[in-house]
């Protein structure tokens, strides 16, 4: 069976998972660098959300009135998380604990919305050529 876009970047989502669940493990131990685990978590969550943006959303936003709606929330989505995690990284500039459990809610929601209304859809509905060339356009970005 050929990858789908879901498989993809569902184990993109697996990823951020456990980098979260790292920082989480670390707050709690008092680790001194946490500063370092959550910069390399920022860097790799925009990176994700870049790769959405770049090759999948804009891609596909002239296609339908319901894909706009979809990519829309997307968007909102993420520029809410970037909001939390900017504030998160203050935070730490002060502390050597973190609590991402807003950021995690807000995650969740997210990657909830894309794996089971998104990404899964898009696997049924383009044919062949068009998925390839999404998947082809996510790898050029990595
Ligand atoms: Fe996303
Ligand atoms: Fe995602």
């Amino acid at each position: 069976m050929a990858e789908t876009i879901l498989e993809i970047m569902k184990k993109d989502h697996l990823h951020l998972h456990e980098l979260m669940d790292g920082i989480e493990k670390e707050s709690i131990k008092g680790v001194a660098n946490l500063e370092d685990s959550f910069d390399n978590f920022k860097f790799e969550v925009e990176n994700h959300m870049l790769i959405e943006e770049k090759a999948i959303f804009s891609y596909l936003e002239e296609d339908s009135e319901a894909g706009r709606i979809s990519i829309n929330r997307l968007l909102e989505d993420h520029e809410l998380l970037r909001e939390l995690i900017n504030e998160l990284e203050l935070e730490l500039q002060n502390s050597s604990e973190v609590d991402l459990s807003n950021l995690k809610d807000a995650w969740d929601a997210h990657e909830n919305f894309e794996e089971n209304s998104f990404y899964d859809r898009l696997d049924e509905e383009l044919d062949t050529g068009k998925k390839q060339e999404i998947i082809e356009r996510i790898k050029e970005f990595r």
